[in-house]
């Protein structure tokens, strides 16, 4: 809550911005009158529909706003992947498509073969989990290649996401796995390839709550 000498101040820098004359301190204070009669004014409402259960259930349904969102806009924003690869749109590509797109798009900020900068290294880091100075990276630590594709085509490049095609988000997650030693440079990878993709850490994973046993 803005302290009450606060908000005369802000309501001045409104209508400094809206180009009009700063309303007077009794203007305000006349404004904090009307609110208040409102409100009052609901409470008043609110106590008589209490009184008559049968007027309570006259409410309006809501406001009436917005439109319902059509299918196709829905599918849009639902680009999630599951781990099974369910999701995974058509399209395909291999590292050596994804080199390429890596050095005009990635490279900048995740250096070359993915280490060396100072934004997340993405290769490397293999066998240094269970040290002292454990490496995650997407080769060392992610249990599912399909989360790689998500990954980058929801949110990569950092500065413009989702701007990349389906096939190039297949080449540049195959380069990812060919760096890290995961699948040869020319294997296709598309909605069938990536699921099978055995990762490193798959199965390093604990689970934080138990599954129930059987009994
Ligand atoms: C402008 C800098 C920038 C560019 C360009 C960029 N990234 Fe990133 N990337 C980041 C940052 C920053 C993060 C960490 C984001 C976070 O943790 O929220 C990241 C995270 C990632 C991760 C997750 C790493 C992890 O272990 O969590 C992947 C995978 C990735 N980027 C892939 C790519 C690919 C592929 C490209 C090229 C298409 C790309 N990035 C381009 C800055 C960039």
């Amino acid at each position: 809550m803005p302290s009450p000498d606060m908000a005369p101040r802000r309501a001045n820098l409104r209508c400094r911005l809206a180009g009009a004359d700063a309303p007077s301190s009794r203007g305000i204070r006349n404004r904090r009158a009307g609110l208040a009669a409102a409100f009052g004014a609901a409470l008043a409402l609110a106590a008589a529909a209490g009184a008559n259960p049968d007027q309570a259930t006259e409410l309006p349904e809501g406001p009436g706003l917005g439109v319902e969102a059509a299918a196709e806009e829905v599918a849009e924003w639902d680009i999630s992947i599951q781990p099974n690869g369910e999701g995974l749109p058509p399209g395909s590509g291999t590292a050596v498509g994804g080199a390429g797109l890596y050095a005009l798009h990635c490279l900048s900020c995740h250096g070359a073969e993915g280490k060396g900068q100072l934004n997340d290294a993405l290769a490397g880091g293999h066998g240094t989990l269970d040290g002292p100075a454990p490496r995650k990276t997407v080769g060392s630590f992610w249990p599912y290649a399909t989360t790689v594709f998500d990954y980058i085509r929801r949110a990569m490049p950092y500065q413009r996401p989702q701007s990349l095609s389906d096939d190039q988000v297949y080449a540049l997650t195959a380069y990812l796995l060919f760096l890290n030693g995961i699948i040869g440079e020319n294997d296709v990878m598309d909605a069938r390839a990536l699921p099978a993709v055995q990762m490193p850490n798959r199965d390093h994973f604990i689970l934080a709550y138990p599954l129930p046993e059987d009994d």
